[in-house]
């Protein structure tokens, strides 16, 4: 296929981000002032983690995304570049660049708030400027930073499996939603995406949720359980995963690795399963490091194992 925009295996629509992150001792009660550390700006975003955690593990991958004209977009985009994504269709907007401020305790628990800046223009008409990127992708994959109807159009135009990771949760068409195959969530995230689908919460039990989902519609579900694992749940049944446990210094963007990982194993062959357990073990390599892309392994890095 000739395109103007070439295509990738991956296609990852979604958020680029630059991350302000401060370590703290604990987190901060409401209406409390802490003195903390740290203040540097690294490459985040959900999307540009999940893209470089993908193009780590080998995957040829493309973003579809935007960036402002300003000096945060140079720092958040540079694993992106480092790692070998196409970033031909990452436009220069006249926004500010994404930005995420995270609080880091000295239990690895971090805190996100997220300013969406040039990330809030990657909507309908913006996604369908580039069709032919994500028509040409055998895989698109999807967070919850962009706007409602950028996610819409992505699900519309792509005719490879669909990925999507609604995080954070936001309100999208339900008929693109069901297209998720799999839809990946961490536990409160499935209850407010099974709460926007008018389905019940059937109980706390991982089991249950993960159920509930394809009960909702979803052909496939991975429900991440961070330090517990993850289930991974389809016609076949449930089915637990395990990860190594290792000692965590910042979980910011593990999910992100998790994720990347988990879509680079599915369009190299993987089932779902396996692709999950590979996922986990990048995932747990992620929390021993600081940040999110910078904490992500190559393909020569050792990944922990489980016991
Ligand atoms: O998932 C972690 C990411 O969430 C951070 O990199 C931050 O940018 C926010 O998008």
């Amino acid at each position: 296929m000739t395109t103007e925009h070439p295509t990738a295996d991956i296609v990852v629509v979604g958020s680029i981000n630059a991350d302000l992150t401060v370590t703290v001792a604990r987190h901060p009660a409401p209406g409390e002032t802490l003195l903390g550390g740290g203040g540097g700006i690294t490459a985040g975003g959900k999307g540009a983690n999940q893209a470089v955690a993908a193009a780590l593990q080998g995957a040829s991958v493309a973003m579809v995304a935007a960036v402002g004209k300003d000096p945060y977009a140079e720092p958040a985009t540079e694993h992106l570049r480092s790692s070998g994504v196409n970033m031909s269709s990452v436009a220069e907007v006249d926004e500010t660049t994404g930005l995420a401020v995270i609080t880091v305790s000295e239990d690895g628990e971090n805190n996100i708030v997220v300013v969406p800046g040039a990330n809030a223009t990657v909507d309908a008409a913006y996604v369908e400027s580039r069709a032919d990127v994500i028509a040409g992708a055998g895989l698109v994959l999807l967070q919850g930073e962009i706007p409602a109807d950028g996610f819409a159009a992505a699900v519309r135009l792509a005719t490879g499996r669909v990925v999507v990771n609604l995080a954070p949760v936001i309100e999208v068409d339900r008929a693109s939603l069901l297209k998720a195959d799999p839809i990946m969530a961490n536990e409160h995230e499935a209850g407010l995406i099974l709460e926007q689908l008018g389905a019940g919460i059937p109980s706390e039990e991982p089991t249950d949720l993960a159920q509930a989902l394809l009960d909702a519609g979803f052909p496939s579900v991975v429900l991440t359980l961070g330090g517990a694992g993850a289930l991974v749940a389809d016609a076949s049944g449930v089915t637990p995963i395990a990860t190594p446990s290792v000692s965590s210094v910042d979980s910011t963007g593990a999910g992100d690795a998790f994720a990347g990982a988990f879509v680079a194993r599915l369009v190299a062959g993987d089932d779902l399963v396996p692709a999950a357990e590979f996922a986990a073990r990048v995932g747990a390599f992620s929390v021993t490091g600081h940040g999110a892309q910078a904490s992500y392994p190559g393909p020569d890095d050792a990944l922990p194992a489980c016991e």
